[in-house]
């Protein structure tokens, strides 16, 4: 079936601006992001890799769940660089941080699209995670940012929308393009405060300008392999995820009409959870 709508934008480069994160560690009651860092079972065994690392590294710790599982671990981990766009955001992670046992913590405002992060040395991270950020980065900039960083027996790990299983599944948003794999997404965190966050463009529909705020972009696995390895790593694994049904039930994303249909509901019955996701690990080549 032909789209019956089109994108008019404002912003040339960014998928989200910091301002959309700003507003939403700004939130009073804030409300959950359908991420695996609030499903016990992923957390345990994602912040038990993780610190198998002495020099461990967080890009978009959002509210932090990660941060304080990984702390609580501790394991060999000795410094944690947590690295967020959003000052308020990481102003949040780090308020909520309690005792950090013998780690140091090294927070670093950062976008890592467009930074190096210059205070990490070279080589000298081993394990480095984003938990559901990588749809929010312009990939081959962030991940040469990344390369320089990680150390030779080092591994970045990133889960990101899998665009095969979406084909396959036709998980339907109201606002996704079949073309490029891209959801507009026309909710912004705080709809009393809209005015706080600047519209990346419209999205025109029957004479109608609606404006978006973010693109989530999901990936062929080819493309994934590609974009890794343009960048100069290798994916030494990719695991399909499903988010539990009540960890979605309980997001924002299963809280709210537009992204809750008769279809998703059907798959979230049949797989048990919401199942668009891929959980990727790399290491630098
Ligand atoms: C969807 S939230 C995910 C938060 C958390 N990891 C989770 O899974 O619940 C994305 C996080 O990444 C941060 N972020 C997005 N793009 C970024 C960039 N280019 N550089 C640094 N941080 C970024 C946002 O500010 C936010 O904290």
């Amino acid at each position: 079936m032909d789209q019956n709508w089109c994108i008019e934008r404002l912003a040339a480069e960014k998928s989200v601006q910091t301002d959309y994160y700003d507003a939403a560690a700004a939130m009073n009651r804030p409300r959950r992001f359908p991420s695996p860092v609030n499903d016990p079972d992923w957390l345990e065994q994602a912040s038990s890799w993780f610190v198998e690392g002495r020099v461990c590294l967080e890009i978009g710790p959002g509210r932090g769940e990660f941060a304080r599982a990984a702390i609580r671990r501790q394991g060999l981990m000795q410094r944690y660089y947590i690295v967020d766009m959003s000052r308020v955001m990481l102003d949040k992670v780090m308020s909520s941080l309690g005792d950090r046992g013998g780690v140091e913590v090294n927070p670093i405002c950062s976008d890592i699209d467009q930074d190096p992060l210059p205070a990490i040395p070279d080589q000298s991270v081993d394990r480095a995670i984003m938990i559901n950020v990588f749809q929010d980065l312009q990939p081959l900039k962030a991940l040469r940012h990344l390369r320089r960083i990680i150390s030779p027996d080092g591994l970045l790990r990133a889960n990101m929308s899998d665009r095969e299983v979406r084909d396959s599944l036709r998980i339907d948003d109201e606002f996704f393009d079949r073309e490029t794999g891209s959801f507009y997404m026309t909710r912004p965190p705080l709809e009393e405060r809209q005015q706080d966050v600047s519209p990346l463009g419209f999205v025109n529909m029957n004479g109608n300008k609606v404006p978006f705020y973010r693109i989530l972009k999901s990936y062929y696995r080819d493309q994934l392999h590609e974009i890794f390895q343009k960048c100069g790593f290798e994916i030494i694994r990719e695991t399909p995820m499903i988010l539990p049904k009540k960890v979605w039930m309980d997001s924002v994303e299963g809280r709210h009409k537009d992204h809750i249909n008769e279809k998703k509901r059907e798959l979230i019955e049949k797989f048990g959870g919401y199942p668009g996701k891929l959980d990727v690990i790399a290491r630098p080549v």
